[in-house]
């Protein structure tokens, strides 16, 4: 079932996802040579709960943290760890789900820690049109799959794959709401948006082949084959006007 959001659900959610953007913003000074990821994951829950917003993903089906900080071929859930130095040439990926008043918003952003190779940068740019193509598909009337079929198209036209394991999602006041959004797929199939309707747009792209080992920790989901991996999301919400971004500032 895809929950139509009232205009108090859509408020709470437009504080929360502002408040993450803000905070992803600021914390862009703090990825440097040598901080720790568990560093890292602090400062974002200290600035999450300084603004009222509480770390969702902290106790989700016993996950410990904030946030998922996903290094290199790391594709998602990536837990912070004291041991996880950030050194030169690092990509970085930092997920994170805030809630206000009960209402979720859900956001990923990349990070370059000093210089990166330039597959990096190109990952990067390649992630985040895939993300910026599929938002300007988020309009009442087109379905689901619309939005999985220009992710796909953006992403393996510059010779990158997308990941088939995981997907966006609803989202209000719990993290995953219907429906699925698949990073791949023909356009036309699926359910048709409407307004009112909020999702999690995440697409999650791979050097080489897209298959992902989930490490014995039971989170952290690499590439098989030990390809670099982008991640970048945002929440979204439909309008009759077109989308409204919830988590940018
Ligand atoms: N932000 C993630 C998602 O989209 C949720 C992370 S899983 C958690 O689906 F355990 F960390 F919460
Ligand atoms: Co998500």
């Amino acid at each position: 079932m895809i929950l139509i959001k009232n205009k108090i659900a859509i408020e709470n959610m437009r504080v929360a996802g502002k408040a993450l953007a803000q905070i992803l913003h600021e914390i862009k000074k703090e990825i440097n040579v040598g901080v720790s990821t568990l560093q890292i994951d602090f400062i974002i829950e200290q600035k999450m709960r300084k603004k009222g917003l509480i770390p969702v993903c902290k106790g989700y089906s016993g996950y410990k943290y904030a946030t998922c900080i996903s290094l290199n071929d790391v594709i998602v859930h990536g837990i912070p760890n004291k041991k996880v130095i950030l050194k030169s040439g690092d990509f970085v990926k930092i997920d994170v789900v805030g809630s206000y008043n009960g209402y979720c918003a859900d956001l990923t952003r990349y990070f370059f820690v000093e210089n990166v190779k330039g597959v990096v940068k190109k990952m990067a740019q390649t992630v985040q049109r895939a993300l910026d193509c599929a938002i300007n598909a988020a309009l009442p009337g087109n379905r689901v799959s619309d939005l999985s079929a220009c992710i796909q198209k953006e992403v393996e036209n510059r010779g990158f794959n997308v990941v088939r394991k995981f997907a966006g999602h609803g989202i209000g006041k719990s993290i995953h709401e219907g429906p699925e959004i698949p990073n791949y797929g023909n356009p036309g199939c699926g359910f048709v948006l409407k307004e009112g309707m909020t999702l999690a747009i995440e697409p999650m792209i791979t050097q080489h082949g897209y298959d992902v080992k989930i490490l014995e920790d039971g989170w952290t989901a690499k590439t098989a084959d030990g390809g670099l991996s982008a991640h970048v999301e945002d929440t979204v919400l439909i309008t009759e006007n077109g989308p409204e971004v919830l988590t940018r500032i």
